[in-house]
C-alpha cells in the first residue's frame, strides 16, 4: 500500500484513524485524506499531522460526488488503496433531512467504486466502513453476527445499506478486491458533540440539561475509537478480499446507565462537594422515530481470524474521553462556537 486514499479523514473515526496508521502502525506508505468538510469535518482535527509528517501526508479538500474532481485525485496520486470513512454519519440528522445522506453515502460512494474499477489493475483494496444499524434492531436477546439480515431502520442505516450492497456487488460483479466492516458505536477524542457521549459531558460540565431520548432503555455496544482503527487496520492488512467483518465493543450499557456514569464521574472530578448532583440534569425528552431498541455485536469472526479484541475498558475509555474533552476546551470551543467554519473559510474557499 503505497498510496492509500481515505476519505472523511477530517471526521471523527476518520482523523483518529489516520493518528493510528502515522503514529503507531506499520504502515509506510503515504496518506492522501480527502474530505469535504461539511460540519462534522474539523481540520483542527489533524492539524499537527501536517507539519509532523509533511513527506507522508496530503490534504485535499473534495467532495467525493464530484467524480471529475476525484478522477483527478486518482490519477495524480496514483492511488492504490482505499479506506472510505466519509458519510453522513448522525442519524437524527437523517430523520431531519435525508438528502445529503443519500448523496453522499450511496451517490459518493459509487463515485469511488467507479474509480477504483477504472484503476483496477493496481488496485490493492477498497476497504468500505461501515456500521452495525444496517442490521436493525435486536430485542433483549441475541446479537448482529456477519450473517444477519440487513434490515436498516433510518434514513442514514438504509444509505449505509445501500452502500454496503454495492461495495459487495463491485466484489462479486467486477472482482473488486474490497473489505467491509461493520461497526458499533464508537466514542473518544474528536467526537462531534451531537453524538450521544460528547454531547452529554458537555452540556453535564455546564450544568446544561441532558437530553435522554424516550426512557432511556435503548441499548448501545460502544467502542473505544482507537480499537476500532486498530480492528480496520487488521482487516486491511489480513483480512479475506469480498468479505465483512464485525467490530463491536463487548460493551452493552443503556443509555440512561450510561449518562448517569458519565455524571457520577464528572461529580467525582469537576466541582466535587456541588449541591446538586448532575443526575438531576437529565431530562427525558420525546423518543427519536424508529430508535432501533438494542445493538449487539458477536466480533468472534474478526476474532478468531484476525486475533483483534478491544482492549480499553468502558471504564477506562470513558474516564480518558472526559479528561480529554475537559483538557480541550480549545477544541471544544472552536467546535460550540463554530469558529472551525471561520477558520476554513479563510484557508479554503
Ligand atoms: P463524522 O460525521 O465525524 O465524519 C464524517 C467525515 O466525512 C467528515 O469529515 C465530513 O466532512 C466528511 N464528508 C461528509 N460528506 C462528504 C463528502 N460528500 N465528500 C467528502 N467528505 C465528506 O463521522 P464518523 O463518526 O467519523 O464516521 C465515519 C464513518 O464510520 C462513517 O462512514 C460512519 O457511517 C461509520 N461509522 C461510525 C460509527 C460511529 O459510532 N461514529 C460507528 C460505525 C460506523
Ligand atoms: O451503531 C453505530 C452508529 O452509532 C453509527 O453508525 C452512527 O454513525 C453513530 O452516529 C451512532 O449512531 P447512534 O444513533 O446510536 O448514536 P447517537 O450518539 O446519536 O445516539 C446514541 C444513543 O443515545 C441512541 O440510542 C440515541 C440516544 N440519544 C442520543 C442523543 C444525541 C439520546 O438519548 N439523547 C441525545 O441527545
Amino acid at each position: 500500500m503505497k498510496n492509500l486514499l481515505i476519505t472523511g479523514g477530517c471526521g471523527f473515526i476518520g482523523a483518529n484513524f489516520i493518528r493510528y496508521l502515522l503514529e503507531e502502525s506499520d504502515f509506510t506508505g503515504r496518506i492522501i485524506n480527502l474530505d469535504k468538510l461539511t460540519y462534522a469535518g474539523n481540520p483542527e482535527n489533524i492539524t499537527d499531522i501536517l507539519s509532523r509528517f509533511s513527506d507522508r501526508y496530503v490534504f485535499e479538500k473534495k467532495d467525493i460526488c464530484d467524480f471529475k474532481g476525484m478522477k483527478r485525485i486518482f490519477d495524480e496520486y496514483q492511488i492504490d488503496t482505499i479506506c472510505h470513512f466519509a458519510a453522513e454519519s448522525h442519524v437524527d440528522r437523517s430523520i431531519v433531512k435525508p438528502d445529503d445522506f443519500i448523496q453522499t453515502n450511496i451517490i459518493g460512494t459509487f463515485n469511488l467504486l467507479e474509480l477504483a474499477r477504472a484503476n483496477q489493475n493496481r488496485l490493492i483494496l477498497f476497504h468500505h466502513i461501515s456500521t452495525d444499524e444496517v442490521f436493525g434492531s435486536l430485542g433483549m436477546e441475541g446479537f448482529f453476527t456477519e450473517e444477519t439480515p440487513y434490515k436498516p431502520n433510518s434514513p442514514y442505516s438504509a444509505s449505509k445499506a445501500a452502500s454496503d450492497h454495492l461495495v459487495r456487488a463491485y466484489n462479486k460483479t467486477y472482482g473488486l478486491p474490497i473489505a467491509i466492516s461493520n461497526c458499533s458505536n464508537n466514542y473518544g477524542p474528536y467526537q462531534f458533540p451531537e453524538k450521544m457521549i460528547p454531547l452529554m459531558i458537555l452540556n453535564a460540565l455546564e450544568r446544561k440539561t441532558l437530553p435522554v431520548y424516550g426512557y432511556g432503555q435503548n441499548v448501545r455496544d460502544w467502542l473505544y475509537v482507537k480499537d476500532h482503527c486498530k480492528a480496520v487496520w487488521k482487516i486491511m492488512k489480513h483480512g479475506k478480499t469480498g468479505e465483512a467483518y464485525n467490530i463491536g465493543g463487548n460493551n452493552e450499557i443503556k443509555n440512561i446507565d450510561l449518562v448517569e456514569q458519565i455524571c457520577d464521574l464528572l461529580d467525582e472530578k469537576v466541582e466535587k462537594g456541588h449541591d446538586r448532583p448532575r443526575k438531576e440534569l437529565i431530562t427525558f425528552v420525546k423518543d427519536r422515530p424508529g430508535h432501533d431498541l438494542r445493538y449487539a455485536i458477536d466480533f468472534s469472526k474478526t476474532k478468531k481470524e484476525l486475533g483483534w479484541s478491544p482492549e480499553e475498558s468502558f471504564e477506562s475509555g470513558i474516564k480518558k474521553t472526559i479528561e480529554w474533552y475537559i483538557s480541550n476546551r480549545e477544541w471544544v470551543n472552536h467546535v460550540k462556537s463554530g469558529e472551525y467554519r471561520s477558520w476554513i473559510k479563510k484557508q479554503y474557499e
